[in-house]
């Protein structure tokens, strides 16, 4: 027992074989199917990489008028259970709301025991297209609004915004929205999407999946850390205040969030792209303090961390877009849930069709052996 080699964190282990993404860290590159992030994020749209992600290639312009008329029927959830939403606490966090919605839709599928391969697929495109329609109701819902429906003319990014704003986005907003979509779509074998296929190896349903994998998606460590970006900014408050506040937090052997990755130890080129869209949007719409309070984060921190190895995330400037776009700091890590819900149903799906070996690792155990059962009176 005393040879078993522990990999803490699972770090550096290769369980499975994957074509939809490929990071390399050293030098802050990723790559979906092969195509590099930034030319998807300028050239693409978050239908077109969601048919990559479940197809391994490019559609056609015929390819894709299909899928995308799959994916706007797909939108409508029965009114019915946008009422059960309106009994949701208004004060549990959202990620728990969502969590707990797209298990209510999946317990009211009649399909969902079916595990065919087709029926997987149809169930892929339905949360993809679902779960922005859901995470926009339960927006909406919190506010004490009524929930919009779907427009079957806007694309799947501009129909996501007017979902939760009532009014359609300008053609700037829609394709903010459509490059952040874009960009956490997927990335490999991050908690979340080994969650899911940890969970769908045991030959479960889908949708438990997903509900799993949105579980895991909320922590702080992984899908949350963008909403506690913000709660940094919002508490350091003052561009002035940065620097200090920096230094406070890295004395005390703090983690300041945003920042360091378990695969990059370059920069995040998703953080490149993002850090680009928010100068634009800091410079057009006035969240210029928030911004300068990023970058100072950014340059301060940095001075300490980059020799480590660590740098800004994806999560470190979406923050300030997401906000321009009229989301609440609460609603991110839900966003970030209706972009990897492609990246989830693609690793599920290739899985399946490799052979989904059922995920079981195993733990050193360090415990005693055969010890005395003693009575619980003599104890
Ligand atoms: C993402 C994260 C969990 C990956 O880290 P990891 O590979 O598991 O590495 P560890 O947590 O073991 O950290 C290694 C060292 O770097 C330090 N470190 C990592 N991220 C740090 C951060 N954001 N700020 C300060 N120190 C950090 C740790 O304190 C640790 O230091 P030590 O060796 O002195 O104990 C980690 O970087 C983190 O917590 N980041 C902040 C949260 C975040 O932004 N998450 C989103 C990821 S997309």
């Amino acid at each position: 027992m005393s040879e078993v080699e522990i990999k803490r964190g699972l770090e550096g282990v290769h369980f499975t074989e994957t074509e939809l993404s490929f990071i390399n860290g050293q030098e802050g590159k990723l790559y979906y199917l092969g195509y590099p992030i930034d030319q998807l994020a300028e050239n693409s749209s978050f239908e077109e990489v969601s048919y990559l992600l479940l197809h391994k290639k490019l559609p056609t312009a015929d390819e894709l008028a299909l899928f995308k008329e799959k994916m706007v029927k797909n939108r409508n959830l029965a009114v019915e259970k946008i009422a059960s939403f309106a009994d949701y606490p208004k004060d549990a966090h959202p990620m728990a709301a969502l969590r707990t919605a797209i298990s209510e839709i999946g317990l009211f599928d009649p399909t969902e025991e079916d595990t065919s391969y087709e029926s997987l697929y149809e169930k892929s495109i339905s949360l993809i297209s679902k779960m922005a329609t859901v995470t926009a109701a339960i927006k909406r819902l919190r506010e004490g609004k009524m929930p919009i429906e779907p427009d079957p003319e806007l694309s799947h990014a501009g129909n996501f915004y007017y979902m939760m704003n009532g009014t359609k986005p300008s053609k700037e907003q829609e394709k903010l929205l459509d490059v952040a979509l874009i960009l956490h779509a997927e990335h490999g074998m991050n908690a979340s999407t080994f969650t899911a296929l940890a969970v769908h190896s045991t030959a479960s349903d889908i949708y438990s999946s997903i509900v799993a994998a949105i579980g895991a998606l909320k922590g702080p460590r992984h899908g949350g850390a963008n909403e506690q970006v913000m709660r940094m900014v919002q508490e350091i408050g003052d561009p002035e205040a940065a620097a200090g506040w920096v230094q406070g937090k890295l004395a005390n052997k703090e983690r300041i969030m945003g920042m360091g990755h378990r695969v990059y130890k370059a920069l995040d080129p998703r953080a490149v792209i993002l850090k680009k869209y928010a100068e634009i949007v800091a410079k057009a719409h006035g969240k210029s303090k928030e911004y300068e309070i990023l970058t100072i984060v950014e340059r301060e921190a940095g001075k300490v961390l980059n020799p480590r190895g660590i740098y800004p995330n994806v999560d470190f400037f979406s923050g300030v877009v997401y906000s321009d776009l009229g989301i609440p700091t609460d609603f991110f890590t839900p966003v970030f849930a209706v972009a990897r819900i492609s990246g989830w149903t693609a690793h599920i799906l290739e899985y399946y069709r490799m052979d989904n070996r059922l995920l079981r690792p195993k733990a050193k155990f360090v415990g005693e052996l055969d010890r005395k059962y003693v009575p619980i009176d003599q104890r």
